[in-house]
């Protein structure tokens, strides 16, 4: 059942490339230019409308939706907030009939998500779910939706099902950029031709699996750990971070590279491992910056760079290379490396990986 590999956490990290196939099969046409999800033609008008997009979900789902955001405001020029459901949905928020809401939730059956979603409909907002499972609470209580084809998820931790609401959130924000005209035809053409080049990028981000072994063996006995990303990739230190939380139990916090020096550089001595998702693309030279301030307090810095990079190799400690994408892709990419990361680091203290103490794969209550 866990087709060879040790534990189903690890059978899903490698079945990445082909969910995300699975996610975009039929929907995304990059040689004709097209982009086609029934659930986004069929309530277009909803879409292009909205004053705003409001996205609520909880964990993974919501860092999914913090990508989303950059995605969705960048391609589509639409402002896009991110909550809480839990906190959304108990402070009285404002919501109006030209609101979209998006839910993201894998299970489709997370207590706190269902109930954002109602409130929502009360007050006659449209409701968009990106459900995984078919068929679901979530899915079912959505006006329209977009499932993700990632398949049964049975480890707790979310891995495939995080990149497929990616997958799922770019093509969407890539199709209302279409109806709108707020990319330019050519760059739509590179994001689709792009997008369909990711499954095997991920294939190749894959082989890293060396790479996160070696660098687990290093730091798998660190009480704590920093992740550091900056723009579309500062969400996915947040998850790399939940990830090493929730199955190593190892305290970690994911921050924007930037705020570093608002607190959390303090922390930095020679015992902290720092790591940070540095590709070519996007700010990197902020990012850099970032490194050597790390660097100069001896923090330990483990970097994910884009292949052939030179200059943060030289500043850290361990690097992991990984194929390049665009900026606003790259989410897809170096999540890949920070997931086996955190699957070694807890499969050498030995913990219990598809099943972590106090979790539970669907939150029903609340
Ligand atoms: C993290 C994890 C949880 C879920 C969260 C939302 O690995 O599994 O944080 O992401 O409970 O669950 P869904 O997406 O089912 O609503």
């Amino acid at each position: 059942e866990k087709g060879g590999f040790d534990h189903f956490m690890l059978k899903e990290i490698f079945e990445q490339p082909n969910v995300i196939k699975d996610t975009y099969r039929g929907r995304l046409h990059a040689d004709k230019g097209i982009i086609q999800m029934s659930g986004v033609e069929d309530h277009l008008e909803k879409f292009l409308n909205a004053d705003r997009i409001i996205i609520v979900a909880c964990g993974t789902s919501w860092h999914a939706g913090l990508v989303a955001e950059y995605i969705i405001e960048e391609f589509a020029r639409v402002s896009v907030e991110v909550e809480y459901a839990s906190e959304f949905r108990y402070r009285n928020p404002i919501i109006k009939s030209t609101d979209v809401v998006i839910a993201i939730s894998q299970s489709g059956e997370t207590a706190d998500t269902m109930a954002a979603i109602k409130l929502a409909k009360e007050q006659g907002a449209f409701v968009f779910g990106v459900c995984n499972v078919v068929g679901s609470s979530i899915s079912r209580e959505s006006h329209a939706g977009a499932y993700t084809h990632a398949g049964p998820e049975i480890g707790v931790a979310s891995t495939k099902a995080f990149t497929t609401q990616i997958t799922v959130l770019t093509m969407l924000a890539l199709r209302l950029a279409k109806a709108k005209g707020t990319l330019s035809h050519s760059d739509f053409h590179r994001y689709l031709l792009e997008l369909e080049l990711i499954p095997e990028k991920v294939k190749e981000a894959l082989g890293t699996i060396d790479r996160a072994k070696e660098i687990a063996a290093a730091f798998k006995d660190a009480p704590n750990c920093l992740y550091l990303g900056r723009g579309y990739n500062f969400p996915v230190a947040l998850e790399g971070a939940l990830k090493l939380k929730e199955i190593s139990y190892i305290h970690a916090e994911g921050y924007p590279a930037a705020e570093m020096k608002h607190g959390p550089i303090a922390l930095i001595d020679e015992q902290m491992p720092v790591v940070v998702i540095a590709p070519k693309q996007g700010h990197y030279d902020k990012i850099v910056s970032n490194i050597q301030e790390i660097k100069s307090r001896s923090g330990k810095i483990i970097a994910v760079v884009t292949k052939g990079d030179t200059q943060v190799r030289e500043l850290a400690d361990y690097v992991i290379e990984i194929p390049e994408t665009s900026d606003a892709l790259s989410p897809l990419i170096t999540t890949i490396p920070l997931q086996l990361l955190s699957y070694y680091i807890a499969v050498y203290r030995d913990c219990n990986v598809d099943q972590p103490r106090n979790l539970a794969k669907s939150v029903t209550v609340e």
